[in-house]
């Protein structure tokens, strides 16, 4: 990617028109009126405190929605769930100041094609495939073999620990969901955990400039999540850009200030058979505003061995994947462009 595939750079330009690598064919475009719900997002919203804190009954039913808002959904807003605001707070500080940075500052962390660290864009493996209105960071968190330490940038000051102490803390929380949601299962809390065998954590940064015209352009590649679970903090302010496909239609997702947005990904599709989803999803650009949102992936350890769990197999639900290793696929996940739920492809 040089240097006018580059959205922030691109912008500056005002270009009068958009270059031909970003316009979507009439299909894709986020205005193809058909596919757009009309209606605002009743995205599920979970209390989380309910799950950790509440008396007996509380728990019951936060749990019970909690599986609902999996089942039919997909995904779901989490309030009160115990990460840090300061800490969202300062997340969002120091990957705007990241991105605000001179190109030249930024592309000393260029992404290495084939993987998905560094500065730029992930997924592109072709000169006429489209691009994504947006720019992306990514690092690979823990273990600690997963980090290329010389793709964490010096700049912006604490960059580092910020990530550091915000990853520890989502950590956290995406251990706690995957019990709740093992729970709500009737699986033993620990299930998914044992499973997993410790867990391979990583985080993405995505910007997305505004542009001239949002009509013609996607900022976010329709996709699911290749991870287990996935946590997305939408910065304060950051207008209306997330969309998820329901019952055919596009879903805009209103953003609930300190809310966080967690998604099944495909691992837990897997595991559970199919009977939670790992939802396809899409980011729209803005005419007027820019857009962050920082996520984090939670999946298996790369060594381990997934396929659909003896629990949800049965008459009635015969086995819909195959067994395979995690590491391939996360390889082939990162090793081809996104492409709604395609990925899953290789499970079957
Ligand atoms: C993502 O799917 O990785 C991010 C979508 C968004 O920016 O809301
Ligand atoms: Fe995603």
């Amino acid at each position: 990617v040089g240097h006018i595939d580059d959205v922030q750079e691109l912008r500056k330009t005002k270009p009068k028109t958009i270059p031909q690598r970003f316009v979507r064919h009439m299909t894709e475009r986020p205005t193809l009126v058909t596919s757009v719900s009309q209606h605002n997002s009743d995205m599920p919203v979970i209390d989380f405190s309910k799950l950790s804190k509440g008396n007996k009954e509380e728990v019951l039913t936060e749990l019970f929605n909690l599986a609902t808002a999996c089942e039919e959904w997909g995904f779901f807003q989490v309030i009160n769930h115990e990460v840090d605001l300061n800490l969202l707070e300062s997340i969002e500080k120091i990957s705007k100041d990241f991105f605000m940075l001179p190109l030249e500052e930024k592309q000393k962390y260029q992404m290495v094609p084939g993987t998905v660290q560094g500065y730029g864009q992930a997924f592109v493996f072709s000169e006429d495939q489209k691009l994504d209105w947006c720019n992306m960071f990514a690092l690979g968190i823990e273990p600690n073999y997963m980090r290329s330490p010389n793709l964490w940038p010096k700049r912006p000051e604490k960059f580092s620990e910020t990530v550091e102490v915000y990853s520890r803390e989502v950590r956290k929380l995406c251990k706690n969901l995957l019990k709740y949601i093992g729970l709500g299962l009737e699986l033993e809390g620990d299930a998914f955990e044992k499973i997993f065998g410790g867990a391979v954590q990583a985080m993405r940064m995505n910007y997305y400039p505004p542009c001239s015209r949002p009509d013609l352009v996607l900022g976010l590649s329709p996709h699911s999540d290749g991870s287990a679970l996935t946590v997305l903090q939408q910065a304060k302010g950051s207008p209306v850009g997330l969309q998820i496909l329901k019952d055919s239609k596009w879903v805009p997702v209103q953003p609930i200030p300190n809310a966080l947005v967690i998604n099944i990904g495909d691992t837990i599709e897997v595991l559970t058979n199919g009977k939670y989803k790992s939802v396809e999803h899409r980011a729209v650009a803005n005419k007027e505003k820019d857009r962050l949102s920082i996520v984090t992936f939670y999946a298996p350890s790369y060594e381990v061995e997934l396929g659909p769990m003896q629990e949800f197999i049965d008459e009635n639900h015969p086995c819909k994947y195959r067994r395979y290793n995690h590491g391939e696929y996360s390889k082939h996940y990162v090793t081809n462009k996104l492409q709604g739920k395609k990925t899953l492809d290789f499970a079957r």
